[in-house]
């Protein structure tokens, strides 16, 4: 067993080619492992000169002094067993042992499934209707049900093999079996056309790779670690957590207007216009200019909306149109090939991210912009520049089209607003490694809500935010459970670019759909701990079912028919289902989607007992459940753990500003009692970075709630608790 050396840096350098060390005949073993914080090893593979690694365009430092609080675990591969292959082609590979019983989940936002073993992924930015590991985030990170997990922290095309490719020399191949046997003559089991290998492996077309191994406690401590070394997640301002709405691209500002007129009439929360292609002069490429005939008064227009406690949010992509003011200047620091005709900036260079912040300063953020939706840095090849494009800085177009929804996030959230100490929250299209600190949510063309529910659990394993975004629905009741499911994401938000649709489109449900946006803003209180904590701690805030303790992931394997025709070589599939997902730390969501519209099953984890959110009625622990949208008045079935602590507003509110000084109401889950440390600080700043915030904890036991603060760094954000419940019936 490899023993953990502290927090020694050992020196990285280059690899001991000693062949046959990893116990494969042309493999290398990698045995210089850097051990910067306990659980955290890293190697440098061939030659990292020139290669760009996602940590390095990362929102902050690798958090080493929190990491350092943390408990020292042992490296998890048996020394030596890592292989590494530099070949005469520059192709770095690498060799992580898997045995046959290890899962293993993970690559960032894979919408078909979590589970990754056994599949070759091609892990490069594209659309996600590409598959095969394409997708807007192929986050390099994997995680095992063995309590460890890997990530290849180097911006490239990366071709992972998980779990397939026997070697010739390895032991642990399975049996040969024969598959067309004569009578009588057992065999070891049933022939597979895709034999079990016992190893990733992993490989890159360049110099160099570079690899970080994590270990855990458990697999949301792995995860927690991965989002600290990445630099711990990011803290939205308060504002970002309400309700969002993105009016269609043609909007003027006087359409906007009364849109939000509506909001207020309706009594809808909201708390963010989007507004879509048409605010500039020309777009797909792109002036990020005001378009006057739509918008005459920009800058009043903003104000006008601030005050009334709305924030707005742009749209743009980054190719640049002629008709730009800062075309001429940024011709020369840009792509050799175009995207849709408009120059491809290269945000490495300093210059080019000067020449666009200082435009985006002076016509958006001087006026009272929040952020931005940075669209199209994802794919597809016909879209995109072509891989032999050519940059000025020399960073290869592979390089680039891994990192550019990175870079754009960087230099937005780094030039425009924290530089400024002012909080965004926005949307991007492509994302990757390290990418746990930008306060980005990714968001997609694609559109199946079951495939968005499992995007919640996907964006959870590798440091993403992601947003199941509403547009439209077939029916009132679809709209109703897209909406449920949205408002328990890391952003409620409904797109209406083409759709035209608003909360309201479906009568049938709009008290419904009003209802669940309202809890959203009760919830605010929670929430915003959540992602505190991620912030802090690296904890997800919203999350997969696998990381819950006592969870059991639910899995079907339907053996392969053989059929000439359909399916020659007889293969079978397992079919998993994530449709459910944990909401802070103790909130289970489990939302009615597609033909599950109105019954579905639920699995609760085991090990202690569960409650209904609503009546607080126990309903079970562990197994199956099941639930129908009658038996729930048409909420969105919601469960909650033994010892549950939820603070919180006593009343919904229509803006998050209202928020401010709220009172509370803490509901109380179970018999055991609990407690829960609410976070608070100005909700909008970075002084928190200066440890200015407050923790307020609220400890509940003997049928009261006991509220003490244990960090008084800030005044606080909401008011105090003015009614306890205990819920358990
Ligand atoms: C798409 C994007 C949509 C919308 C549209 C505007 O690419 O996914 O959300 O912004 O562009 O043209």
């Amino acid at each position: 067993m490899f023993v953990e050396k502290g927090l020694s840096l050992f020196v990285a350098g280059f690899l001991a080619l000693s062949i046959g060390a990893a116990g494969l005949e042309d493999l290398s073993q990698v045995k210089d492992w850097e051990n910067p914080a306990p659980g955290v090893w890293k190697a440098t593979l061939g030659n990292m000169k020139g290669e760009l690694r996602y940590t390095d365009i990362a929102a902050e430092k690798p958090r080493l002094e929190a990491l350092k609080e943390l408990e020292s675990v042992p490296f998890p591969f048996k020394e030596g067993k890592v292989g590494v292959l530099v070949s005469s082609d520059n192709r770095v590979m690498i060799r992580i042992p898997a045995s046959a019983d290890e899962r293993l989940f993970g690559f960032g936002l894979q919408m078909d499934s979590i589970k990754k073993s056994r599949q070759v992924l091609e892990l490069n930015v594209d659309h996600w209707s590409r598959g095969g590991g394409r997708t807007h985030a192929p986050v390099p990170f994997y995680i095992s049900s063995k309590g460890y997990g890997v990530f290849f922290n180097t911006a490239r095309f990366l071709k992972v093999y998980v779990q397939i490719g026997n070697r010739k020399d390895s032991k642990n191949n399975p049996p040969f079996v024969d598959r067309n046997p004569p009578p009588n003559e057992p065999q070891p089991g049933a022939w597979q056309a895709v034999p079990f290998a016992d190893a990733v492996e992993a490989q890159v077309h360049g110099g160099g790779l570079e690899v970080v191994v994590f270990s855990g406690k458990s697999l949301l401590d792995v995860v927690s670690r991965y989002n600290l070394y990445c630099g711990g997640g990011a803290l939205p301002p308060l504002w970002g957590m309400g309700f969002w709405h993105r009016v269609p691209a043609a909007f003027t500002a006087d359409q906007t207007r009364a849109e939000v007129k509506e909001f207020e009439e309706r009594d809808f929360p909201l708390d963010v216009i989007g507004l879509e292609p048409g605010w500039q002069t020309k777009s797909y490429p792109c002036t990020f200019e005001w378009q006057t005939k739509r918008f005459p008064d920009p800058e009043a227009f903003t104000k006008e909306l601030l005050d009334k406690g709305v924030h707005l949010n742009l749209w743009e992509n980054p190719y640049i149109s002629p008709a730009s003011r800062i075309y001429q200047a940024m011709y020369p620091l840009s792509a050799s090939h175009t995207v849709w005709l408009g120059i491809v900036p290269d945000y490495t260079i300093p210059k080019a991210r000067k020449l666009l912040t200082d435009q985006h300063y002076e016509d958006h953020i001087r006026i009272g912009v929040s952020g931005y939706k940075i669209d199209e840095v994802d794919g597809y090849d016909q879209w995109l520049w072509p891989d032999h494009a050519t940059f000025p800085s020399g960073t290869s177009a592979e390089a680039m089209r891994q990192s550019y929804g990175l870079l754009l996030q960087n230099m937005l959230y780094t030039d425009l607003f924290k530089q400024r100490n002012v909080r965004t929250y926005g949307l991007v299209r492509a994302s990757n490694g390290a990418a746990s600190g930008y306060p980005f949510v990714l968001y997609s063309d694609s559109y199946s809500h079951s495939q968005y529910i499992t995007g919640v659990s996907a964006a959870s394993l590798g440091g993403i935010l992601w947003c199941p975004e509403v547009r439209s629905a077939g029916s009132g009741r679809e709209w109703l459970n897209r909406t449920q499911t949205v408002c328990f994401s890391h952003m409620a938000m409904l797109n209406a670019w083409s759709s035209g649709k608003k909360p309201w489109s479906y009568s049938d449900v709009t008290d419904k759909v009003r209802d669940v946006i309202k809890l959203r803003m009760q919830l605010l209180p929670y929430i915003y701990t959540a992602f505190a904590e991620y912030n802090r701690k690296g904890t997800p805030p919203v999350r997969a079912m696998i990381l819950e303790s006592g969870f059991k992931l639910n899995e079907r394997v339907i053996a392969g028919q053989l059929d000439s025709e359909k399916n020659p070589y007889a293969e079978g599939k397992v079919v998993e289902t994530t449709d459910q997902f944990m909401f802070g730390p103790s909130i289970l969501v489990a939302p009615f989607y597609e033909k599950q519209g109105e019954q579905r099953t639920v699995e609760l984890p085991e090990g202690g007992n569960w409650y209904d959110f609503y009546s607080g009625k126990l309903v079970g622990n562990g197994g199956k459940i099941t639930v129908t949208a009658e038996g729930l008045q048409e909420r969105t079935p919601l469960f909650v753990k033994e010892g549950a602590v939820i603070p919180m507003l006593t009343k919904a509110v229509n803006t998050t500003r209202q928020a401010y000084a709220h009172p509370l109401e803490v509901r109380v889950y179970g018999t055991v009692g609990g407690s829960f440390e609410l976070y608070e600080d100005d909700g909008q700043t970075f002084d928190y970075q200066q440890g200015k915030y407050r923790i307020r904890k609220l400890t509940a036991a003997n049928g009261k709630v006991v509220e003490e603060v244990v960090k008084d760094g800030a005044p606080a954000m909401f008011g105090p608790v003015e009614s306890v419940k205990f819920m358990t019936q």
